[in-house]
Order: C-alpha cells, then structure tokens, then sequence
C-alpha cells in the first residue's frame, strides 16, 4: 500500500500513531482533439476550490483548471471542467500526459503573523509535527510504532492495512480538522491558536473511553491547551484502525485547519507546537 511504517522498540504495549501523506488531486479521464483534459475528482475535491487555479502533475506538468464559459460558474460541477495544458491538440496534449495521470493543487506559502497557509497541511503539517516529536522523546516505555499512511482521501485505506500488520493495543490519528473562527462560519466550536483537538467524534468514528481518559491525562501533564471537537461530518484514519483486528481503543487529535482541502490551508503555528508537546507527551508515557 506504500504506508511507511516506523517502529522504535520498548518493552510494553503496541501504541501506534498515524498520519496521512496522500492529498486530495485530479486524474485525467480524457483528452479533446483541442488538447483540452478532462478529469475526476482523486478525494474530496470542491469545484469551488478547482477554478482559475493551478495544478502541476508528477512529471512536472503545469496546467490551470477552469470551467465551460456557456455555463454560469454557480453551477459548474467538475464535468463541466476540464484542465489547460497549453497544448493547441489532441496529438501535443498526449505527448504531455496519459488518461490516468495524476494531478494535485499549487498553492502560494504564505506567512501571516503565526498563521501559515498552503497547499497540504492537510495532513503533512500532521506529518511534521509527529517527525518533530520522535526526535525529541526521551523514554520509550512503549512499543512505538509510527506511521505514514496512504490514501487517506479515499477512505482510509493505508490506515486499515497498517494496523492489520502492526496489531496496536491504541493507536492516535494525527489530521487536521475544520474551525468555526471566521465570518459567519458553522458552528464549530473549534478555534484556531487554542491548541489541538482530541476529537470525541467524526462521521467516522465514536472515541474509546481508553483512549479518550489517556490523551486528556497526557495533555494535562504536558501542561498544553486543548480542545474537545465533537464533528458530525469527515472522517480521519482512526475509523478504519478502530475496526482492524478484534477492535483498537482509539482516537484522533487534529491541527485546527481553515479551507481544508483547498490549496491555501490555514494553520496556527502555536498549535503545530503544542500538537508536537502533546504527542511527545503521549510517546513517553505508558498505556
Ligand atoms: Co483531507
Ligand atoms: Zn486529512
């Protein structure tokens, strides 16, 4: 499945966490005698967040998604979109790229005051913040195993095949999740700069009471602020871990994120911190 499965051996129970590196992208289902590309959604791909940008394919391929002038912007659904390669044909298009490829969003890095954006946080600032707590443990009195899943996006499926091999005792997603901070937003109560998420619940999954009393335990001690999310909608790699085996105590906590899965996601930087002192917290302490 391509999961990256990192493991540092201690003498007690299997905890194992878990970060996704796939992101949300495009696949070429057909090219125009124009050289004009059509495409599906690879994820849970928003037209809204598709029009007038850019996107760039794995052999370096640069195109720009719009949509059918003929049709008023309101009602553009990704069929009636498609991807300008700059090629003029059918021939100098397919030179370019093959049906099939693939194809994931540009976005611009910028730094606001504490708050980053850009393309993937979802889920690699996950990625990071567990890389960043690994180097920084001290002791290990768990059986520590770190991993790096795939396609997340298509329904957590790196997530169900790593913890059929690993057999966690618990095990901790690390996503990001959406915030109900800006203007006229839904009720979410969630915020960004107060500090990662134990999520109670998504559309995906119910909390284990284990898991649930480890983590409010292992934040306390670190002495970082937390916030509890009760989400009625997405869905993280904890719902298919939790169903692997005879049944894995487990739970996600999230990076508070705005536009999620759009190409300029929104972090606060004090949270990647504190997400990076709770997870170390978590790795040291015994379950
Ligand atoms: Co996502
Ligand atoms: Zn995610």
């Amino acid at each position: 499945m391509g999961n990256l499965i990192c493991h540092k051996k201690g003498n007690g129970k299997k905890l194992m966490f878990e970060a996704h590196m796939d992101e949300i992208g495009v696949m070429v289902t057909h090219i125009d005698k124009n050289g004009f590309l059509r495409f599906a959604a690879v994820g849970g791909v928003s037209p809204y967040n598709c029009v007038n940008r850019a996107v760039r394919f794995e052999n370096g391929v640069e195109g720009v998604i719009s949509g059918e002038g003929k049709t008023p912007m309101r009602d553009w659904n990704l069929d009636k979109m498609f991807i300008d390669i700059g090629a003029e044909s059918y021939e100098e298009a397919a030179k370019k790229v093959t049906i099939g490829d693939m194809a994931t969003f540009d976005g611009h890095f910028a730094v606001m005051g504490k708050k980053i954006s850009g393309k993937t946080m979802d889920d690699r600032i996950a990625c990071y913040a567990l890389i960043e707590a690994v180097k920084e443990i001290k002791e290990c009195p768990n059986d520590l195993y770190v991993v790096f899943t795939t396609q997340e996006e298509l329904g957590l499926r790196g997530a169900r095949v790593a913890a059929q091999v690993v057999e966690p005792d618990m095990a901790i997603a690390v996503d990001v999740s959406s915030v109900g901070d800006t203007p006229e937003s839904k009720l979410i109560d969630l915020t960004l700069g107060k500090g990662p998420s134990v999520k109670i619940r998504d559309a995906s999954y119910i909390i284990s009471p284990l898991a649930r009393d480890f983590m409010i335990k292992c934040a306390n001690e670190a002495g970082i602020p937390y916030q509890l999310e009760a989400a009625s909608f997405g869905g993280t790699d904890t719902g298919a871990v939790m169903l692997t085996g005879s049944g894995v105590p487990a739970a996600t906590t999230s990076i508070p994120t705005r536009y999620i899965h759009s190409p300029q996601e929104t972090v606060h930087m004090d949270d990647v911190e504190n997400e990076i002192k709770f997870i170390k917290k978590m790795m040291e302490t015994e379950i």
